[in-house]
Protein backbone atom coordinates (compact mmCIF):
# COMPACT_ATOMS: atom_id res chain seq x y z
CA UNK A 1 0.00 0.00 0.00
CA UNK A 2 1.00 3.70 -0.32
CA UNK A 3 3.00 5.58 2.55
CA UNK A 4 3.63 8.94 3.63
CA UNK A 5 7.24 9.53 4.33
CA UNK A 6 8.35 11.63 7.61
CA UNK A 7 12.21 12.03 7.90
CA UNK A 8 13.63 14.01 10.36
CA UNK A 9 17.00 15.26 9.58
CA UNK A 10 18.96 15.86 12.57
CA UNK A 11 22.52 17.40 13.95
CA UNK A 12 24.08 13.59 14.23
CA UNK A 13 21.22 11.25 12.26
CA UNK A 14 18.83 11.68 9.43
CA UNK A 15 15.75 8.86 10.47
CA UNK A 16 13.09 8.36 7.74
CA UNK A 17 9.84 6.41 8.19
CA UNK A 18 6.93 5.37 6.21
CA UNK A 19 4.03 5.83 8.17
CA UNK A 20 0.55 4.75 7.90
CA UNK A 21 -2.67 6.81 7.52
CA UNK A 22 -3.22 6.15 11.59
CA UNK A 23 0.17 7.43 12.56
CA UNK A 24 1.68 3.79 12.95
CA UNK A 25 5.62 3.91 12.14
CA UNK A 26 5.91 0.44 9.12
CA UNK A 27 9.27 0.97 8.64
CA UNK A 28 12.00 3.36 9.19
CA UNK A 29 15.54 3.83 7.71
CA UNK A 30 18.46 5.88 9.50
CA UNK A 31 21.30 7.42 8.12
CA UNK A 32 24.27 9.27 9.50
CA UNK A 33 24.06 13.40 9.28
CA UNK A 34 27.24 14.08 7.06
CA UNK A 35 28.29 16.91 9.22
CA UNK A 36 27.78 20.47 9.15
CA UNK A 37 30.71 21.79 6.86
CA UNK A 38 29.99 19.64 4.00
CA UNK A 39 28.12 20.45 1.02
CA UNK A 40 24.42 20.95 0.96
CA UNK A 41 24.14 18.28 -2.02
CA UNK A 42 26.00 15.79 0.77
CA UNK A 43 22.76 15.83 3.22
CA UNK A 44 20.45 15.79 0.49
CA UNK A 45 21.52 12.61 -0.36
CA UNK A 46 21.63 10.95 2.86
CA UNK A 47 18.20 12.30 2.94
CA UNK A 48 17.17 10.93 -0.48
CA UNK A 49 18.40 7.60 0.58
CA UNK A 50 16.77 7.03 3.40
CA UNK A 51 13.62 8.10 2.31
CA UNK A 52 13.61 6.07 -0.86
CA UNK A 53 14.86 2.72 2.10
CA UNK A 54 11.82 3.85 3.91
CA UNK A 55 9.41 3.44 1.38
CA UNK A 56 10.97 0.23 0.61
CA UNK A 57 9.17 0.69 -3.10
CA UNK A 58 5.88 1.36 -1.63
CA UNK A 59 4.24 4.31 -3.58
CA UNK A 60 4.88 7.37 -1.55
CA UNK A 61 2.03 9.95 -1.39
CA UNK A 62 4.01 12.42 -0.08
CA UNK A 63 6.82 13.74 2.48
CA UNK A 64 7.08 15.44 5.73
CA UNK A 65 10.46 16.66 5.91
CA UNK A 66 11.53 17.75 9.68
CA UNK A 67 14.53 20.20 9.75
CA UNK A 68 16.67 20.43 12.91
CA UNK A 69 16.72 24.37 12.25
CA UNK A 70 15.19 28.03 11.16
CA UNK A 71 12.37 27.40 8.69
CA UNK A 72 10.56 30.42 7.32
CA UNK A 73 7.13 31.46 8.01
CA UNK A 74 6.22 30.44 4.13
CA UNK A 75 7.87 26.80 4.58
CA UNK A 76 9.93 26.68 1.74
CA UNK A 77 13.33 27.55 2.92
CA UNK A 78 15.54 26.76 6.30
CA UNK A 79 16.95 29.84 6.76
CA UNK A 80 19.62 29.32 9.24
CA UNK A 81 20.52 25.97 10.93
CA UNK A 82 23.15 26.00 14.14
CA UNK A 83 23.96 21.97 13.38
CA UNK A 84 23.69 21.76 9.41
CA UNK A 85 24.64 23.10 6.39
CA UNK A 86 21.15 24.64 5.08
CA UNK A 87 21.15 28.04 5.17
CA UNK A 88 18.86 30.03 3.42
CA UNK A 89 18.03 27.15 1.05
CA UNK A 90 14.57 26.43 -0.91
CA UNK A 91 15.27 22.54 0.28
CA UNK A 92 11.31 21.95 -0.26
CA UNK A 93 11.07 22.59 -3.59
CA UNK A 94 13.77 20.96 -4.74
CA UNK A 95 13.37 17.89 -2.83
CA UNK A 96 9.97 17.79 -4.09
CA UNK A 97 10.86 18.03 -7.44
CA UNK A 98 13.58 15.57 -6.96
CA UNK A 99 11.18 13.20 -5.52
CA UNK A 100 8.32 13.51 -7.86
CA UNK A 101 5.99 13.93 -4.65
CA UNK A 102 4.80 16.75 -2.19
CA UNK A 103 7.30 17.92 0.13
CA UNK A 104 6.00 19.86 3.06
CA UNK A 105 8.98 21.30 5.79
CA UNK A 106 9.12 22.35 9.11
CA UNK A 107 11.13 22.58 12.09
CA UNK A 108 11.88 19.31 13.58
CA UNK A 109 10.50 20.55 16.78
CA UNK A 110 7.16 21.69 15.62
CA UNK A 111 7.01 18.56 13.95
CA UNK A 112 7.84 16.41 16.86
CA UNK A 113 5.19 18.46 19.14
CA UNK A 114 2.30 18.23 16.16
CA UNK A 115 2.65 14.36 16.40
CA UNK A 116 2.71 14.29 20.46
CA UNK A 117 -0.62 16.13 20.26
CA UNK A 118 -2.34 14.15 17.38
CA UNK A 119 -1.35 10.57 19.29
CA UNK A 120 0.64 11.10 21.96
CA UNK A 121 1.65 13.12 25.47
CA UNK A 122 -0.30 16.27 24.63
CA UNK A 123 -3.25 14.73 23.15
CA UNK A 124 -5.84 15.66 25.95
CA UNK A 125 -3.82 19.00 26.54
CA UNK A 126 -5.44 22.39 26.17
CA UNK A 127 -1.86 23.46 25.94
CA UNK A 128 1.67 22.48 25.93
CA UNK A 129 5.33 23.10 25.61
CA UNK A 130 7.31 20.52 23.53
CA UNK A 131 10.91 20.35 23.61
CA UNK A 132 13.28 17.79 22.04
CA UNK A 133 16.80 16.99 23.76
CA UNK A 134 19.20 16.28 21.08
CA UNK A 135 22.22 17.69 19.51
CA UNK A 136 20.77 20.76 20.37
CA UNK A 137 17.36 21.75 22.11
CA UNK A 138 14.38 22.15 19.99
CA UNK A 139 11.02 23.69 21.33
CA UNK A 140 7.46 24.22 20.28
CA UNK A 141 4.61 25.95 21.80
CA UNK A 142 1.17 25.16 21.34
CA UNK A 143 -1.61 27.11 22.38
CA UNK A 144 -5.55 27.54 21.55
CA UNK A 145 -5.23 24.66 19.74
CA UNK A 146 -2.85 25.80 17.36
CA UNK A 147 1.39 25.82 16.91
CA UNK A 148 2.79 29.20 17.47
CA UNK A 149 4.95 30.32 14.65
CA UNK A 150 6.06 33.97 15.98
CA UNK A 151 6.49 36.80 13.08
CA UNK A 152 9.28 35.29 11.58
CA UNK A 153 7.80 31.05 11.54
CA UNK A 154 11.13 30.86 14.22
CA UNK A 155 9.16 31.10 17.56
CA UNK A 156 9.80 27.66 20.24
CA UNK A 157 14.02 28.08 19.49
CA UNK A 158 14.30 27.43 23.55
CA UNK A 159 17.73 26.13 22.68
CA UNK A 160 19.19 29.78 21.69
CA UNK A 161 18.03 31.49 24.88
CA UNK A 162 20.58 32.80 27.09
CA UNK A 163 21.24 31.44 29.96
CA UNK A 164 24.53 31.73 31.05
CA UNK A 165 26.19 34.92 29.66
CA UNK A 166 29.33 34.73 28.08
CA UNK A 167 29.37 31.33 28.84
CA UNK A 168 29.90 28.21 26.56
CA UNK A 169 30.23 28.87 22.84
CA UNK A 170 27.37 27.81 20.43
CA UNK A 171 26.91 26.73 17.21
CA UNK A 172 24.96 29.70 16.55
CA UNK A 173 27.39 31.85 17.06
CA UNK A 174 25.82 32.79 20.31
CA UNK A 175 27.02 32.06 24.22
CA UNK A 176 26.24 30.52 26.70
CA UNK A 177 22.95 28.94 25.30
CA UNK A 178 20.58 26.74 27.00
CA UNK A 179 21.14 24.17 24.67
CA UNK A 180 24.84 24.06 25.96
CA UNK A 181 23.78 23.16 29.49
CA UNK A 182 20.93 20.72 28.63
CA UNK A 183 20.86 18.28 25.16
CA UNK A 184 22.63 15.23 24.19
CA UNK A 185 25.62 17.79 22.83
CA UNK A 186 25.83 19.02 27.40
CA UNK A 187 25.52 15.14 27.86
CA UNK A 188 28.50 14.28 26.09
CA UNK A 189 30.47 17.09 27.59
CA UNK A 190 29.86 16.58 31.12
CA UNK A 191 30.26 12.61 30.92
CA UNK A 192 33.85 13.51 29.27
CA UNK A 193 34.65 16.22 31.97
CA UNK A 194 33.89 13.32 34.91
CA UNK A 195 35.29 10.64 33.56
CA UNK A 196 38.50 12.43 33.76
CA UNK A 197 38.36 12.98 37.35
CA UNK A 198 36.68 10.10 38.52
CA UNK A 199 36.63 5.56 37.53
CA UNK A 200 33.45 5.14 35.03
CA UNK A 201 33.10 2.39 33.12
CA UNK A 202 32.49 5.21 30.55
CA UNK A 203 36.86 4.43 30.50
CA UNK A 204 36.33 0.87 29.58
CA UNK A 205 33.53 1.66 26.70
CA UNK A 206 35.97 4.20 24.90
CA UNK A 207 39.22 2.35 25.68
CA UNK A 208 40.06 5.72 28.07
CA UNK A 209 39.40 7.87 25.10
CA UNK A 210 37.10 10.72 25.94
CA UNK A 211 36.94 11.72 22.40
CA UNK A 212 34.93 8.21 21.74
CA UNK A 213 31.75 9.31 24.42
CA UNK A 214 28.52 9.00 23.15
CA UNK A 215 24.92 10.22 24.58
CA UNK A 216 23.54 6.53 24.35
CA UNK A 217 26.74 5.54 25.77
CA UNK A 218 26.02 7.63 28.81
CA UNK A 219 22.84 6.40 28.90
CA UNK A 220 23.90 2.85 29.17
CA UNK A 221 26.50 3.69 31.50
CA UNK A 222 24.29 5.08 33.89
CA UNK A 223 21.98 1.81 33.48
CA UNK A 224 24.85 -0.11 34.52
CA UNK A 225 25.11 1.65 37.71
CA UNK A 226 28.01 4.28 37.06
CA UNK A 227 28.45 7.48 38.94
CA UNK A 228 29.95 9.51 36.66
CA UNK A 229 27.23 8.99 34.12
CA UNK A 230 24.90 9.19 36.26
CA UNK A 231 25.70 13.04 37.20
CA UNK A 232 26.20 13.83 33.55
CA UNK A 233 22.79 13.08 33.13
CA UNK A 234 21.38 15.07 36.59
CA UNK A 235 23.37 18.03 35.38
CA UNK A 236 21.40 17.72 32.04
CA UNK A 237 18.01 17.23 33.70
CA UNK A 238 18.90 20.14 36.39
CA UNK A 239 19.41 22.57 33.51
CA UNK A 240 16.32 21.49 31.58
CA UNK A 241 14.02 22.10 34.41
CA UNK A 242 15.55 25.56 35.55
CA UNK A 243 15.11 26.27 31.76
CA UNK A 244 11.76 25.19 31.50
CA UNK A 245 11.02 27.28 34.90
CA UNK A 246 11.19 30.05 32.78
CA UNK A 247 8.95 29.26 29.57
CA UNK A 248 6.45 28.01 32.22
CA UNK A 249 6.53 31.85 33.99
CA UNK A 250 5.92 33.18 30.31
CA UNK A 251 3.62 30.36 28.70
CA UNK A 252 1.74 28.67 31.57
CA UNK A 253 0.80 25.31 29.89
CA UNK A 254 -0.82 22.59 30.90
CA UNK A 255 1.81 20.18 29.98
CA UNK A 256 5.04 19.97 29.28
CA UNK A 257 6.63 17.31 26.88
CA UNK A 258 10.23 15.94 26.62
CA UNK A 259 11.05 14.16 23.95
CA UNK A 260 14.49 13.17 21.45
CA UNK A 261 17.03 11.05 21.82
CA UNK A 262 18.36 12.31 25.77
CA UNK A 263 15.05 11.53 26.84
CA UNK A 264 15.45 7.83 26.92
CA UNK A 265 17.22 8.75 30.17
CA UNK A 266 13.90 8.41 31.02
CA UNK A 267 13.41 9.05 34.89
CA UNK A 268 16.75 9.65 35.61
CA UNK A 269 16.74 12.41 33.30
CA UNK A 270 13.07 13.78 34.60
CA UNK A 271 13.32 13.86 38.66
CA UNK A 272 16.06 16.27 38.74
CA UNK A 273 14.23 18.00 35.62
CA UNK A 274 11.02 18.05 37.71
CA UNK A 275 12.60 19.40 41.20
CA UNK A 276 14.41 21.90 39.88
CA UNK A 277 10.86 23.15 37.81
CA UNK A 278 9.47 22.77 40.80
CA UNK A 279 12.14 24.56 42.70
CA UNK A 280 12.76 27.48 40.09
CA UNK A 281 9.10 28.19 39.13
CA UNK A 282 7.39 31.58 40.19
CA UNK A 283 4.90 31.36 42.19
CA UNK A 284 4.90 27.29 42.72
CA UNK A 285 3.10 27.12 45.77
CA UNK A 286 0.16 29.28 44.39
CA UNK A 287 -0.25 27.19 40.76
CA UNK A 288 -0.68 23.97 39.30
CA UNK A 289 2.82 23.08 38.38
CA UNK A 290 2.78 21.62 35.49
CA UNK A 291 3.52 17.78 34.42
CA UNK A 292 6.50 16.92 32.74
CA UNK A 293 6.20 13.94 30.53
CA UNK A 294 7.85 12.23 28.15
CA UNK A 295 7.31 11.91 24.55
CA UNK A 296 4.75 8.96 23.89
CA UNK A 297 6.63 8.85 20.74
CA UNK A 298 10.05 8.68 22.09
CA UNK A 299 12.72 9.47 19.53
CA UNK A 300 10.33 8.87 16.45
CA UNK A 301 7.98 11.87 17.25
CA UNK A 302 9.57 14.11 14.74
CA UNK A 303 9.32 11.41 11.77
CA UNK A 304 5.37 10.57 13.02
CA UNK A 305 4.79 14.33 12.89
CA UNK A 306 6.37 15.24 9.69
CA UNK A 307 4.08 12.46 7.64
CA UNK A 308 1.16 14.03 9.32
CA UNK A 309 1.96 17.25 8.11
CA UNK A 310 2.18 15.90 4.75
CA UNK A 311 -0.95 14.13 5.15
CA UNK A 312 -2.89 16.78 6.55
CA UNK A 313 -1.40 19.12 3.58
CA UNK A 314 -2.62 16.83 0.81
CA UNK A 315 -6.26 16.79 2.48
CA UNK A 316 -6.43 20.63 2.48
CA UNK A 317 -5.18 20.68 -1.29
C1 LIG B 1 17.95 24.45 16.35
C2 LIG B 1 16.48 24.19 16.28
C3 LIG B 1 16.21 22.70 16.36
C4 LIG B 1 16.91 22.09 17.55
C5 LIG B 1 16.73 20.60 17.67
C6 LIG B 1 18.51 23.79 17.59
O1 LIG B 1 19.88 24.04 17.69
O2 LIG B 1 18.18 25.85 16.41
O3 LIG B 1 15.93 24.73 15.11
O4 LIG B 1 14.82 22.50 16.46
O5 LIG B 1 18.28 22.40 17.55
O6 LIG B 1 17.20 19.91 16.57
NA1 LIG C 1 10.22 25.00 16.90
ZN1 LIG D 1 22.93 28.90 20.41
Amino acid sequence: PPVWIGVDVGGTKVLAGAIADDGRVLRNARRATPGRRVEVAQVEEAVSEAVHAAAAGAEILGVGLAAAGFVDAARERVVFAPHLPWQGDGVRARLSERWGVPVVLDNDANCAALAEWTYGAARAAGSAIVVTMGTGIGGAILLGGRLVRGANGMAGEFGHMQVVPGGHPCECGGRGCWEQYSSGSALVRNARGLMSEQPSVLDEVTGGNPDLVTGPMVTAAAEDGDLAARQAIVSVGEWLGTGLANLVAALDPEVVVVGGGVSAAGDRLLEPARQALERSLVGAAHRAVPSLLPALLGPEAGIVGAAEMARQDAQRR
